[in-house]
């Protein structure tokens, strides 16, 4: 791959590493293990798998073609893809708001999130939790999270280490693709695959008796991988794997399209997306299954872990987990500490690179920004749209923007995209958009996939939500969340406006050039 324009990839390998970043994310450490202790265990892996093959690979086939492809007509988001693809019809650029609204509202409980990473590398290194009960280190995390209450004497420390978190992503994404997001994705990600390595060894090998543990991690490996075939009959199993695929893949959010579209226009992008998306895979099914799992069981044992993992994985991984690193002894501790969160560091932030280069390029395209800017106010909006999420982190806010952003809103995406790239921009059409330039064969198979069964799984997933969704609205929820809920449709509504005011900008400027 050679160096044409000034936004655009610097070589395949980084390309694959900075989509595989997009991918590999919080999500792969944190969300999939106790999804799939939830829901059966090894149950749960046969639907998450043919979730991956009918829905996950078939989109992401279809976002990177959707990306090259707007690439080509100078587009870099959402809005102004699909309507290229279908400029006929009015609805589909505000279809393509998701794609930015999505990354945006994602953005802003995420690198909240990505922060307490940093902030507990801070706190493996130091050695804070030595000689902690369990309770202390659990209490700890309640303390970090109410911004008001000081563990170490650092006042307002969630905040500052926040900050320091969204400063770091624009300075970023001010540099660029090539000098920002790729060189973080070259350092990051095999960075984050070697942590995951050591740890994985460390919870697969852990022995009975050995540092206080009272189980083998095997006994968690086994309870994950030993198949439970009743729930496989069972809707909600189904939901959480396709919840799951949707999630980790980033796909529905408008990110692959982007970074896809810096692709020059005879690049490969079928070979692509697979060793993006089976990279993922393996960091998610390999890896984010043997941490975790193995190591809280061989601790706590199957019913209070299984116990535990109902209120989610944020517990596990910032409660727990630092406690029984201590069991290991200081400079161990210190060392799974630091490759723990420093791996949840890496995955987050190659996420969260990727959910502003969208944004950046609407406004580059669409009003003529210049990168900086672009970077700089991406952080200002995170910002601005985060602090709810900072400050109302108990009453619930944050998990409301993870609800709306980072489940319901990629499905609905995800559904609308699929019907218009196999129906109405066309199948022949599309199909050669993914087989242009590629170095594997594409399977014909996934032909047939794309037009029937991926819109089908995909609308039989957003109906079998509905009564979720209703549940979910409809349920008495603390004033602050309602705050939260009127952000997002503002900002939803915010941006559609200024999709209609760049297609006008834009209309008039073709008005003018016809004779
Ligand atoms: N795909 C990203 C994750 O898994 C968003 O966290």
């Amino acid at each position: 791959m050679t160096l044409v324009q000034k936004d655009s990839w610097g070589s395949r390998v980084g390309l694959i590493l900075a989509m595989a970043g997009n991918a590999v994310g919080l999500g792969n450490f944190l969300r999939f293990p106790v999804q799939a202790v939830q829901n059966g265990g090894g149950a749960f892996i046969i639907p998450y798998l043919t979730c991956f093959l009918l829905m996950g690979i078939p989109l992401l086939w279809v976002e990177w073609s959707m990306g090259r492809f707007g690439g080509r007509h100078g587009h870099h988001s959402t809005p102004f893809i699909l309507h290229q693809m279908d400029p006929k019809r009015a609805l589909w650029k505000y279809i393509g708001v998701f794609g930015i609204f999505t990354n945006l509202a994602v953005a802003s409980y995420y690198c909240y999130l990505e922060s307490w990473t940093l902030s507990y590398i801070w706190h493996s290194v130091v050695g804070t939790f030595q000689g902690q009960s369990a309770e202390e280190v659990a209490a700890f995390f309640g303390n970090y999270v109410d911004v008001g209450t000081t563990t170490t004497g650092i006042p307002y420390e969630s905040i500052i280490f926040w900050l320091l978190c969204l400063a770091l992503n624009t300075w970023i994404l001010a540099r660029g693709l090539q000098g920002g997001v790729e060189k973080v994705a070259k350092i990051g990600m095999p960075l984050l695959i070697l942590f995951g390595i050591f740890l994985a060894i460390r919870g697969v090998t852990l022995k009975a008796g050995e540092h206080g543990a009272v189980y083998d991690g095997t006994l968690g490996l086994n309870f994950l991988w030993t198949p439970d075939y009743s729930s496989i009959w069972s809707g909600k199993v189904w939901l959480a794997a396709a919840g799951q695929i949707f999630f980790t893949l980033s796909v529905g959010m408008g990110s692959i399209q982007c970074y896809a579209s810096y692709v020059r226009k005879k690049d490969d992008i079928a070979l692509n997306a697979m060793s993006a998306g089976w990279m993922n895979e393996f960091v998610e099914v390999v890896l984010g299954a043997a941490i975790i799992i193995p190591i809280s069981i061989g601790y706590l044992g199957i019913e209070k872990v299984v116990e535990m993992t109902k209120t989610g994985g944020l517990g596990l991984g910032f409660r727990t987990l630092p406690y029984l690193f201590t069991q290991w002894g200081p400079a161990f501790a210190a060392v799974a500490g630091i490759c723990w969160f420093g791996l949840l560091f890496f995955a987050g932030i190659t996420s969260s690179l990727a959910m502003g280069t969208p944004v950046m390029g609407f406004l580059k395209d669409e009003f003529g920004w210049k990168h900086k800017p672009a970077a700089w106010f991406f952080g200002g909006l995170v910002l601005v749209l985060g602090l709810p999420c900072v400050i109302w982190f108990q009453e619930g806010v944050f998990d409301e923007y993870d609800y709306w952003a980072g489940t319901v809103s990629l499905v609905v995406f995800a559904l609308f995209e699929i019907i218009l790239f196999a129906w109405v921009f066309g199948m022949d059409k599309g199909w050669a958009e993914i087989t242009t330039g590629a170095d594997i064969k594409v399977p014909n198979v996934f032909r047939f996939i794309i037009k029937f069964v991926t819109p089908l799984f995909l609308g039989f997933v957003f109906f079998k939500s509905l009564p979720t969704i209703w549940d979910n609205l409809t349920k008495p929820v603390p004033w602050q969340v309602w705050v939260g809920r009127a952000i997002l449709i503002t900002l939803f509504l915010a941006i559609a406006w200024f999709v209609r005011v760049a297609y006008l900008k834009r209309k008039k400027q073709l008005d003018h050039v016809k004779p």
